[in-house]
């Protein structure tokens, strides 16, 4: 076994909250080599960038960043830089990184974390640069042992499931995370149950469609169920959903439980019929609101109903544009996180006739200008109501500020310190600005 310098690492995360929480696992595995995590990449012994090719915005990104290295790692010879995650998995990628990246010492796909100390030593002891995205077949069991550092405290991250299923017809994802695979119940219970001994006080389950869980017959309701009756003060959030899975018994376990959360991000993409089917995404608008009414009628009209819309789909004409703005409109989301459909290579939509970028462009303002005016009027609504709020960080806007969120998940910013961070606050919401609520601590 090769005996490592101890040296430091940073890691570059793009993307999802899955992203997120296999940095950590990324962190995890270095820490036990011997590695201490570093801020800045000039101190940096190992460089690992966690990529995300979901959009050609978010791929653009990554490539910047690397790129942004290569003059480093000219005067650092010995630094090491690792590409880990789902952009490396695109057909060709390998050989992109091999030919126009040559200061890229190390490749890794997204199931590969449990290889990395494998192939650091490799690289290590024989000099050559490591290619490798193919999927290892313990990949659950690796995955299992795999230590983890966790960096978002008060907040646990826990992979209820892999993959995913469904090919919307946008969507790379299951071409480069492969097909779902659900992990073991006693596994996720007994990591939830180590998270709350540790002092964690709120869990998200992770997963591409967390409804589809399906552990040994278990549904995602019953896994829910399990995970609540753990003894503790805690949260427990979850996503994403799917609506063609999301269902009245996951909605009556969320309403019976005083831990699950009132909020749920459940993505529609879009309001037209038409679109949806083009999309492939398996569910109409009709259904998707009579899901609203139904999580409105056993949640409460507080419950806070995110998504993520899509503009710009190809196809999308102006009624069918106007179906969404509609949709939007009625259903008055809490948050609408809102994208330019942009074509991924190797997915079906990417091979239908495209909307011209200035279309597209006009649409997304018209949209976050709808969704804007909405969240502003939801955050005056707030205005005078007492709300319990975990603390969660520091205010990043606001000097002796810290920022929690509600339960339904709208974030609250009220004064004091560091201190604060992890614990339960009862608060009065005081004033609001845009997404923003600021509030007064009772007690
Ligand atoms: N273009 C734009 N947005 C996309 N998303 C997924 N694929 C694409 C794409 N090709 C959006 C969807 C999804 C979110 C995570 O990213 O809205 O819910
Ligand atoms: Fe992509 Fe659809 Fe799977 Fe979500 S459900 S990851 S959008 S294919």
């Amino acid at each position: 076994m090769i005996k490592y310098m101890k040296g430091k690492y940073k890691i570059v995360t793009f993307g999802c909250q899955m992203n997120v929480h296999e940095s950590e696992k990324a962190a995890g595995l270095l820490e036990e080599m011997g590695y201490a995590p570093t801020e800045s990449a000039e101190d940096a012994d190992v460089v690992l960038f966690n990529t995300c090719c979901i959009r050609d915005t978010a791929e653009k990104r990554a490539f910047g960043n690397i790129g942004a290295l290569k003059s480093l790692k000219r005067s650092r010879s010995g630094m090491l830089i690792i590409v880990l995650g789902c952009m490396t998995e695109q057909d060709g990628y390998t050989e992109l990184f091999k030919s126009k990246y040559p200061f890229v010492d190390i490749v890794l796909g997204t199931r590969n974390l449990s290889v990395l100390r494998a192939k650091i030593e490799e690289k290590v002891r024989a000099g050559k640069r490591v290619f490798d995205t193919a999927v290892p077949e313990n990949f659950l069991e690796a995955d299992e042992n795999t230590p983890v550092t966790r960096t978002s405290y008060p907040n646990a991250w826990l992979n209820i499931m892999y993959g995913c299923n469904n090919f919307c017809s946008y969507c790379i994802v299951p071409y480069v995370r492969g097909r779902e695979v659900s992990r073991d119940i006693e596994s996720i219970l007994s990591e939830a149950r180590e998270v709350v001994a540790a002092g964690y006080k709120e869990i998200t389950l992770l997963g591409q469609n967390v409804n589809s869980y399906n552990g040994n017959g278990v549904n995602f309701a019953e896994l829910l169920q399990k995970i609540d009756q753990i003894e503790g003060k805690f949260r427990i959030r979850f996503m994403t959903s799917h609506p063609k899975d999301f269902n009245e018994e996951i909605a009556a376990v969320m309403a019976a439980s005083s831990k699950i959360c009132n909020g749920i991000h459940l993505p529609v993409q879009a309001g037209s019929n038409a679109v949806l089917k083009s999309m492939n995404r398996r569910y109409t608008r009709e259904k998707y609101l009579s899901l609203v009414d139904m999580m409105r009628e056993k949640l409460g009209e507080g419950v806070g109903i995110t998504t993520d819309i899509m503009v710009g789909f190809p196809g999308e004409t102006d009624a069918d544009f106007n179906d969404t703005m509609e949709l939007v409109r009625t259903v008055r989301f809490s948050n609408a996180f809102t994208f330019i459909y942009s074509p991924r290579k190797g997915t079906p939509a990417a091979s239908m006739p495209q909307i011209p970028y200035e279309v597209k462009r006009a649409r997304i303002g018209e949209l976050i200008k709808l969704q804007n005016a909405i969240t502003k009027e939801l955050s005056d609504a707030y205005m005078g109501k007492i709300e319990e709020i975990l603390i969660e960080d520091l205010s990043a806007k606001y000097d002796g500020s810290v920022c929690g969120r509600t339960e339904s998940g709208r974030l609250v910013t009220v004064k004091g310190e560091k201190d604060l961070i992890g614990s339960f606050k009862t608060v009065e919401i005081t004033a609001s600005k845009s997404a923003s609520l600021f509030g007064e601590i009772l007690l």
